[in-house]
């Protein structure tokens, strides 16, 4: 058995399956099971990422101390159950479809466990909150001592919001918004409307916005949501249907807003981009209310933040720029992923009473606690695949030979160090190109990640001059791109506003508005992630190298994954991306692989590929 306590945290059964390890309070492990299944926001028991824990650890199920688990399963039905009856006899279609899964399974959770770790693990299971899981992952990781806590998702036990206090080694959440009044569900509804997939394509709509006027934001603070100065809010049930059905809105939804949801097939109207604008709006508007009340409460200078609402960097932004919060911390893995390891962290501090102290960056390590693997195994790999490469022993080297291409307008499949746990590349499985490209954009929308091209991509960019090119406030980190600030103005073209005025929606797009054009969006936006030495280590020297080349202290940063598929994982995952696409060079390690020196043969059919993951 391990001298030190291990703890595992585990998320499943709702989306975004994970497992996180600690070994006496340090955070050792965590992963997406998405990621090893290659199915997005895989929700099944998360059995290859507990695998990937253990094995990291050199550990066993019987080396384990607890087993947490980031929710109660019965307040959770509780609320179902409510939720049918208070709606039956409409909600009656679907009160089997609901109600099976967990009359079969997920009440007899714990044998459900026990069960899947082989009756190897007879040590206790503790059952966090759903939102005290996001707030524990959103505070003790933090660098601060003492900060306000605000989690935001869609819902979890009852709770949809809550405000709280963490300090030392506890968290308290003193205020909470209860289902069905849900700021994360009121986006979904958003999300469904538009054309896109709840869950997933809330991203899409935030990147839609700027493209839009909010001209039916006062008929949301009208119908929908009555927002009290507070922050709190109510939302009217009868445009909602996703307390009595499967679908997101009602009839009356639709009558409001002036038609059915879009078809996800069908192209995009002005009237989509203004619908996104508007939720856009009124998200912001609940979270700096959120945010000022919070403060005025808890008289705090710090503010951390988790639920799956944190990840709208734009509403983030929002905050750090008009609120009042000098430092803002926000968990990257924000949905329920991190779920995992607020609930490990619940159980060492706050069940187990362990002391914490906060360090200076955070205590994440870059999120970079997934696997990472050898340069042997990369190259017995490209071996079998009867791959062409370039194998390198010295980092500089490659970095030079990298940077060249980047600035050659190529663009590169990057695979280097431990994966990155939660929804954001940060530079471990990241496609790389040129930012001051007018073209990139569109190439890697189209031609390599085969998504809609209205996307924006987002920079990195080295720390020492993010004030340079990003007006990010009080000269503010942002090292998991989650929040979201203007290009600066010396960046920007003068004359580019004049040249986009003769044009709507997403033409926009094709006007050169930066020194950064493939990173700037339309409203000037960029999303950015603030590299540094310490944290993000060859990814900081590659920037670095291609700055001495070019003078351009940023890179485009986006997963390495097409549409519809999880990030890569393993060197195999990348080498099928990058056959399977028009990426011009990969990186593995130490090993540097080139599209035009493959042979015909080994390339795989772009089609096939782009068909084996289902839209999103
Ligand atoms: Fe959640």
């Amino acid at each position: 058995m391990s001298a030190r306590t291990l703890i595992l945290g585990i998320s499943a059964y709702y989306h975004d399956a994970a497992a996180a390890l600690i070994a006496d309070g340090e955070i050792i492990a965590a992963a997406q099971e998405e990621r090893f299944t290659r199915r997005k926001h895989d929700a099944r028991f998360p059995e290859n990422a507990v695998r990937y824990c253990l094995d990291h650890a050199g550990a066993t199920a019987a080396d384990l101390d607890y087993v947490a688990f980031y929710e109660k399963p019965l307040a959770k039905f509780d609320r179902l159950v409510a939720t049918q009856q208070a709606y039956a006899p409409a909600s009656f279609s679907t009160y089997l479809k609901v109600m099976q899964p967990w009359l079969h399974a997920k009440l007899h959770l714990r044998r459900e466990l026990h069960a899947a770790f082989g009756g190897k693990y007879n040590r206790p299971f503790v059952y966090t909150d759903h939102h005290e899981a996001h707030a524990a992952s959103a505070f003790f990781p933090s660098p601060f001592e003492e900060a306000a806590i605000l989690t935001l998702d869609g819902v979890g036990e009852w709770a949809t919001t809550t405000l709280g206090h963490g300090r030392g080694n506890r968290v308290e959440l003193t205020h909470e918004i209860r289902f069905p009044h849900s700021l994360g569900l009121l986006y979904s509804a958003f999300t469904y409307y538009t054309g896109f997939r709840v869950n997933s394509g809330e991203y899409k709509v935030m990147g839609l916005a700027p493209y839009g006027e909010p001209r039916f934001a006062e008929l949301i603070r009208e119908h929908l949501i009555h927002i009290r100065d507070d922050g709190s809010f109510w939302m009217d049930q009868s445009y909602f249907n996703y307390t009595t059905g499967m679908t997101m809105t009602s009839d009356k939804f639709h009558a409001l807003f002036g038609g059915p949801p879009r078809d996800p097939e069908s192209k995009l109207t002005q009237r989509d981009m203004d619908l996104a604008a508007s939720v856009q709006v009124v998200c912001e508007e609940v979270m700096l209310k959120c945010a000022r009340h919070l403060h005025a409460i808890t008289g705090s200078k710090n503010l951390v933040m988790a639920g799956g609402v944190a990840l709208n960097c734009v509403g983030n932004g929002r905050i750090l720029r008009d609120g009042p919060f000098e430092r803002i911390w926000i968990q990257p893995a924000a949905g329920d992923a991190g779920g995992a390891l607020g609930a490990a962290l619940m159980t060492w501090h706050q069940v187990l009473s362990h002391p914490r102290c906060a360090t200076p960056h955070d205590a994440l390590s870059g999120s970079y606690l997934g696997p990472a693997y050898t340069d042997s195994e990369i190259r017995s790999l490209l071996n079998a695949y009867g791959a062409r490469f370039h194998a390198f022993n010295d980092e500089s080297e490659l970095l030079s030979r990298v940077a060249d291409l980047l600035a050659e307008e190529k663009v590169i499949g990057w695979l280097q160090g431990r994966l990155e746990f939660g929804p954001r590349a940060l530079g471990a499985r990241s496609i790389l190109g040129d930012p001051r490209s007018a073209k990139m954009q569109q190439v890697m929308n189209l031609k390599i990640k085969f998504r809609e091209g209205f996307r924006p991509f987002a920079p990195s960019v080295l720390r020492e001059r993010s004030g340079e090119y990003f007006d990010l406030p009080h000269d503010h980190d942002s090292p998991y791109m989650l929040l979201v600030a203007p290009v600066a103005p010396a960046k920007r073209f003068a004359d580019s506003d004049a040249r986009m005025s003769g044009r709507s929606g997403i033409d926009r797009l094709n006007v050169t508005r930066s020194e950064i054009p493939a990173v700037t969006h339309v409203d000037y936006s960029a999303r950015i992630q603030t590299v540094t030495p310490e944290t993000n280590g060859r990814y900081y020297r590659l920037i670095k190298r291609f700055e001495a080349r070019t003078g351009c202290p940023v890179l485009v940063n986006t997963s390495f994954n097409i549409r519809g598929e999880p990030i890569v994982c393993t060197p195999a995952d990348a080498y099928r991306c990058f056959m399977g696409t028009h990426l011009d060079a990969l990186v593995l390690e130490n090993t540097l692989v080139l599209k035009d020196e493959q042979r015909d043969g080994t390339r795989f059919d772009a089609e096939q590929y782009k068909q084996s993951f289902a839209l999103d």
